[in-house]
């Protein structure tokens, strides 16, 4: 049980979710690291307190089921976890033509990418609104701003958008609620050059190297 102030990081195990640990990781705050792979969270935590001294904890669980997320809130709340800033970062995407997904992994894209976040967003958003004090960030992306088959759309916008490294850097005041989402890879798409090329549909999404996200 700890009463210190918390940050959540769901996928906190690895990729861009390990990377804002490390940028957030600090003696004031304790970290809760979740993901579905106990191993590489532990991996992380074993990391993060050798590294900066930080008290970090883990927990297991798959947010694409249905329910995960309150019982996610529910278990922070029975270990008595104040928290503070909650960073949604779990999540995939698929790209591929849309006919040609399996349903069964379009529910779970869903339920993890949306359902999740927003209950998440609501069960701890609504502690915050009673405390005043919160911050939470999602982690998107600039595919909403890069693909479109018949003309630029606009990206998802939010009252602060920002890169990870942005908001992290950003002062923790008192009595302030902030929402932000941040796209989750950097600009340098290169698409059209990808598309001349004649690479295939699959081949047009580039991975971002989550270090240089962080670094963006
Ligand atoms: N990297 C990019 O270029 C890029 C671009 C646009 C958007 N994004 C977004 O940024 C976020 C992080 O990306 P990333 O590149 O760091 O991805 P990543 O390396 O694949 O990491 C994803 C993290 O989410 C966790 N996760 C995945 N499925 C989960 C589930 N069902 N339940 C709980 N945790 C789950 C994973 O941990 P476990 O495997 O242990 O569950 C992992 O720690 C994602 O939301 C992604 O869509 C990334």
């Amino acid at each position: 049980m700890s009463s210190t102030k918390s940050i959540l990081i769901t996928g906190g195990g690895g990729g861009i979710g390990l990377e804002m640990a490390r940028l957030l990781a600090s003696r004031e705050h304790c970290l809760i690291l979740v993901g579905r792979d106990a191993a590489r969270l532990q991996a992380a935590a074993n990391e993060l307190r050798a590294t900066h001294g930080t008290e970090v904890h883990v927990h297991s669980v798959d947010l694409s089921e249905p329910g995960a997320a309150q019982q996610l809130f529910e278990h922070t709340q029975k270990h008595g976890f104040h928290i503070d800033t909650l960073i949604n970062n779990a999540g995939f995407g698929i790209v591929d033509a849309h006919i040609e997904i399996e349903p069964s992994q379009i529910y779970r894209m869903l339920q993890l990418n949306v359902v999740a976040v927003a209950e998440l967003c609501r069960c701890y958003g609504e502690l915050m609104k009673h405390r005043r004090a919160g911050r939470i960030l999602n982690i998107a992306s600039t595919a909403p701003a890069t693909f479109s088959n018949t003309k630029p759309c606009r990206p998802v916008r939010s009252r602060f958008p920002t890169t990870p490294r942005k908001w992290a850097s950003l002062p923790m005041r008192r009595s302030q609620l902030t929402s932000t989402i941040s796209r989750g890879g950097s600009d340098s798409f290169e698409l059209p050059a990808q598309r001349q090329a004649g690479l295939p549909a699959r081949n047009l999404w580039p991975r971002t190297d989550p270090p240089r996200v962080r670094r963006s």
